[in-house]
């Protein structure tokens, strides 16, 4: 069979494929302790669940607008408006079944042969996928772990082509856990005005915060910036809501209307009942998820404490997200029964097969010196999980 070549330039999500690997030997009954999935342990708050219920109960559970109802649409509006200042138009907004859909939307409408998109390094799996599947270019615009991850300006410009027509910012970061600061904000707005590029701003992460920073949209700098910028966000991370497949994207009409084509041509409008789930979460305040990143801050202390007392391991304090990520590069050379540990992907399969603990390797995040490790899990399931590991590597010669 021939398919199309865009198919053969992906590969599946490393992150999912290891959540269904954990999952499955879990279900097998085999004890162990899952650092691989993205996704908050907390179940969806109750209010939430009930206005489902409400809504499969009432009848509400036919197509909707191709682009999500009016409801949802304003509480996303009089959220933006609220938290960042931000005033869209419910024009200006879609909604589609998750962020990760919003930006395949989003590369869809955007992206055609040729174009690039500047990624900054660490990123989230599948932003490179994405702009692949839709026939551009990735270019990684390299960070260092030693300055924070911070975006230098001078390496930004020399990523800058005739051809590109985007840069992606992710803060707080996945798999990183950095945020950007203001002036750091201003910096690539700066860049992206000066060479008309469109910044797709994903904040999915905004409300899983630590030591009190406060999120700042890059398209809060000001109304050129945001007539540029695309914030996409959606409910699976702040309200443990990964399983409804909510999210959204606000922006320039023109953008947004292309998009919401494109989903009316592919999957039509995301669940009627979880929009309405949706509606809830973002009308219900922020006490859930400030309990849930209490607990989260909790497990960061835990988890970057005891990874730092490991030998050949080093891991900065992460400000935001729910993911510590580890430098093993001290552990490269190390050898076991197994076989030698050269990587962060044989290190990962070591711990998997050696210790019953999955974490992802760097390789798919843009980079092979580091794991991440998922602190959405349980103390009891982190301190089991840190103990394992600890027990293998004793037995690295
Ligand atoms: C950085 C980032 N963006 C977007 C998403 C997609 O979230 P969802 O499709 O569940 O809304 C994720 C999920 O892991 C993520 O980590």
């Amino acid at each position: 069979m021939k398919l199309a070549a865009r198919a053969g330039r992906i590969v599946p999500s490393p992150t999912l494929r290891l959540m269904a690997v954990a999952k499955a030997l879990i279900a097998q009954g085999v004890d162990v302790v899952d650092f691989a999935s993205g996704e908050p342990d907390f179940d969806t708050p109750d209010p939430v669940k009930a206005e489902a219920e409400a809504a499969i109960r009432s009848g509400f559970t036919k197509y909707t607008a191709s682009s999500g109802i009016d409801e949802l649409k304003r509480a996303i509006s009089d959220k933006l408006e609220a938290e960042q200042g931000l005033r869209y138009d419910p024009s200006q907004v879609l909604v589609s079944c998750g962020a990760k859909h919003t930006l395949y939307n989003l590369a869809e409408a955007l992206l055609e042969a040729g174009d690039e998109v500047i990624i900054p390094t660490p990123f989230w799996v599948s932003y490179r996928d994405q702009v692949l599947l839709n026939d551009a270019t990735p270019v990684l615009l390299e960070t260092r772990e030693a300055e924070g991850y911070a975006i230098d300006r001078a390496k930004l410009e020399s990523c800058v082509t005739p051809r590109t027509k985007a840069i992606i910012v992710n803060s707080p970061c996945n798999p990183t856990g950095a945020i950007y600061d203001r002036a750091a904000l201003e910096a690539i707005a700066e860049v992206a005005l000066r060479h008309d590029l469109i910044v797709v701003s994903d904040e999915i992460y905004e409300k899983i915060l630590y030591d009190g920073a406060r999120h700042l949209s890059i398209a809060a700098l000001g109304p050129e910036v945001a007539a540029r910028t695309v914030v996409v966000n959606g409910v699976s991370k702040a309200y443990a809501m990964t399983g409804w497949r909510i999210g959204y994207g606000a922006g320039p009409k023109e953008l947004i209307t292309a998009m919401a084509n494109i989903q009316s041509q592919s999957t039509s409008n995301p669940s009627s009942i979880s929009q309405k789930a949706a509606v809830a979460a973002l009308r219900s305040g922020d006490a859930f998820t400030r309990q849930m990143v209490g607990e989260f801050d909790r497990r960061r202390r835990l988890i970057v404490e005891r990874l730092n007392k490991m030998p050949g391991i080093s891991c900065r304090m992460p400000a935001g997200a729910f993911y510590a990520f580890p430098n093993v590069a001290g552990l490269f050379g190390r050898r076991s029964d197994r076989g030698a540990i050269a990587t962060a992907a044989d290190l990962a399969d070591y711990f998997l097969k050696e210790a019953r603990v999955a974490v992802v390797p760097g390789e798919p995040f843009g980079s092979a010196a580091h794991l991440r490790l998922s602190y959405a899990t349980s103390v009891e399931a982190i301190r089991r999980g840190l103990d394992r590991m600890e027990a293998a590597l004793d037995k690295l010669a």
